[in-house]
């Protein structure tokens, strides 16, 4: 099978073209590299059935060209992060709308089925424990621009699957909840790896707020079969599917055991939320936990990796770079 993926030079991207091509497949990655890296693909750069195209999604020629000599896409380019969000808030709306939408068009003139990489945020401020897929999204004041990313993915889950409905075009929306481990940036705002960057360097783990708020994080490797087991099966088109872990953890005690695990002396710091984003515009929810009994009974999968594991590989990789 060929496969674009695109933002495949990313966190997620990169292991799901190392996961791809191991069982086979034939990738191409599409990627503007504005967070994604071309170290990340290093394992598998000189690998034969890879292809890795620098461009962006916004761009329709070239995305309806790569589409076009696929078999199958998947999308995973977007403005992730929230310090990215807040920081840069037009590009980030344009990549996670237009970005998008472009590439569903693209989809469609060729029929190629598409896998669509969405978010829990959607959930929002939705206080029900846990999340299925029907549950309502509960979003912020467009004033609060933290929401923007959500609001953006949420509009790209109804127009995909207005493709798929009006017409019939093989669309599967996932909601990745808290994906981590080896290779994700610290410099977006991702929690564990910004954690484990300061653990193993000595400064403080700022936790923002009163780091009572909790998630729960799904190894890399775990998402990554989740995915892969969601585009080989049929009946998941059309359907909005969870993907998460049910172990449950506040950012107080993550910080508390990311310093148990490494070893380090290092002090946890809490730091209030208009501290840590000065220039306003920021809100969390207090949980955020997935029911994934709709992918478990689409697919059969489960869990594998449990936290501990996740830390000690998310510090292995922060060692090494
Ligand atoms: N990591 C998580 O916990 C998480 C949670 C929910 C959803 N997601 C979704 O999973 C996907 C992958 O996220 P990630 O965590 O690997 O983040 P990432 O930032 O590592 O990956 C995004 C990739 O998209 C690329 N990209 C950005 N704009 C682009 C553009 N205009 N054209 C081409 N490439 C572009 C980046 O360079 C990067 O390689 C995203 O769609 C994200 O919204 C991730």
């Amino acid at each position: 099978m060929r496969y674009l993926i695109t933002g495949g030079a990313g966190f997620i991207g990169s292991h799901m073209a190392e996961a791809m091509l191991a069982r086979g497949d034939t990738v191409a990655v599409l990627d503007d590299f504005s967070t994604g890296r071309r170290s990340n693909l290093a394992a598998v750069a000189s690998h034969p059935s890879l292809t890795i195209v620098e461009g962006s999604v916004v761009n329709s020629a070239l995305v309806t060209a790569l589409v076009g000599e696929a078999d199958h896409v998947v999308h995973l380019a977007a403005a992730v992060g929230v310090r990215k969000i807040m920081a840069e808030r037009v590009q980030g709306i344009r990549t996670n709308v237009e970005g998008s939408e472009t590439v569903l068009a693209a989809c469609a003139k060729h029929g190629r089925p598409l896998f669509f990489a969405s978010t829990s945020e959607v959930y929002g401020k939705n206080a029900k424990v846990p999340f299925s897929e029907d549950d309502d999204s509960v979003l912020g004041a467009s004033s609060l621009h933290r929401w923007s990313y959500a609001c953006a993915k949420l509009l790209d889950e109804f127009l995909a699957l207005a493709w798929f409905h009006e017409h019939k075009l093989p669309v599967t929306v996932a909601r990745f909840f808290n994906v981590t481990g080896p290779r994700q940036c610290p410099d977006y705002g991702m929690v564990l790896p910004r954690f484990c960057a300061a653990a193993l360097s000595g400064n403080n783990l700022e936790v923002h707020g009163t780091g009572l708020q909790s998630r729960c994080f799904l190894h890399v490797d775990d998402c990554v079969r989740a995915v892969l087991a969601l585009v080989d099966t049929p009946v998941a088109v059309g359907r909005v599917v969870n993907i998460g872990s049910d172990e449950e953890i506040s950012i107080r005690a993550l910080a508390e055991k990311v310093l148990e695990i490494s070893g380090s002396a290092a002090k946890i710091h809490a730091v209030p939320y208009a501290a840590a984003f000065p220039e306003g515009g920021f809100e969390d929810m207090l949980r955020r936990v997935p029911d994934t009994a709709r992918l478990s009974r689409l697919t059969g999968w489960e869990r594998k990796i449990d936290l501990a594991q996740t830390i000690r590989d998310a510090l292995r990789w922060a060692r090494e770079v």
